[in-house]
């Protein structure tokens, strides 16, 4: 479904050019649900603009179902962490189905009120079917639950998985919460610092439906330990395997790189 070929993105500023991204090799396959984790500033952001046409490469190139990207595409749905503008406005044409999305959500009922009236939940659930209205093939989200608290974070989890799954939606799922990567995803990829490179690419062989229990799975354990040791260097993954390890997620999290 996504093709990236030696994919290269360099910033010209005016203090002179910065490599976002360099030699980027990835293919992701129809339905497919894929994390990418890396440090801050790694180049997630940029990647995922890239593959949604929002950023020309500068070197290589991104097919999507085997055309090269060029402009936003009806095709691809976008939805990014903190949505400013959450009303459904120039939608009439397509209200039936904001309504029925915004049912899926289970917003039903709050088609009308404003942003401030909603919760940070709420808001990512906008975001979300916000990013569904088009019937997307491919949905892009970057962080979309960085801005939200450790229980709804995982609840908001389990109702992305519960809208992709059957969809057949490709779902590219940035976001710097290893544990929340390997939840959530059939691959998870880790990204080197800034430039941006693949340094690991991991299959997560958890069952389908995911369950509060995967995160006790050995599989999970381990492709979380391995993942902590790529991005943290051996010292935090040692430490990462104690007990602490059990912890809330958001004692869990504050150990992430950000
Ligand atoms: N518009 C821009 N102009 C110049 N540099 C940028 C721009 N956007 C991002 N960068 C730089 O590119 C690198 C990657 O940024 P980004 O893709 O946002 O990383 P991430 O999403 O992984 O935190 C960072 O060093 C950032 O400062
Ligand atoms: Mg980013």
């Amino acid at each position: 479904m996504i093709q990236i070929d030696d994919l290269g993105l360099r910033y010209a500023t005016a203090r002179g050019a910065i490599d976002a991204l360099s030699g980027v090799t990835l293919t992701i396959g129809r339905g497919e649900f894929v994390s990418i984790v890396g440090p801050s500033g790694c180049g997630k952001s940029t990647l995922l603009s890239v593959l949604g046409g929002l950023l020309r490469p500068t070197a290589g190139r991104v097919l999507i179902g085997g055309e090269p990207v060029t402009d936003p595409s009806p095709r691809l749905g976008f939805a990014f962490q903190d949505p400013v503008q959450l009303r459904f406005g120039g939608v009439s044409r397509h209200r039936e189905r904001a309504q029925s999305l915004l049912e899926m959500v289970g917003l039903k009922g709050f088609e009308s009120n404003y942003p401030k009236e909603l919760s940070g939940g709420m808001r990512q659930r906008v975001a979300i079917a916000r990013a569904l209205l088009l019937d997307p093939e491919v949905l892009l989200m970057d962080e979309p639950f960085g801005a939200l608290d450790a229980i709804t974070r995982e609840r908001m989890g389990y109702e992305l998985l519960r809208i992709w799954q059957g969809s057949g939606k490709t779902v590219v799922f940035v976001t710097h919460g290893i544990s929340e990567a390997v939840f959530l995803s059939d691959r998870v990829i880790a990204m080197s610092a800034r430039p941006g490179r693949v340094i690991d690419d991991r299959r997560i062989e958890l069952p389908r439906p995911r369950t509060p229990t995967s995160q006790e799975d050995p599989r999970f354990l381990e492709a979380a330990r391995i993942l902590r040791g790529l991005l943290m260097g051996p010292e935090d993954a040692v430490q990462a395997q104690q007990p602490a390890e059990r912890q809330p997620r958001s004692a869990a999290s504050s150990r992430v790189p950000t």
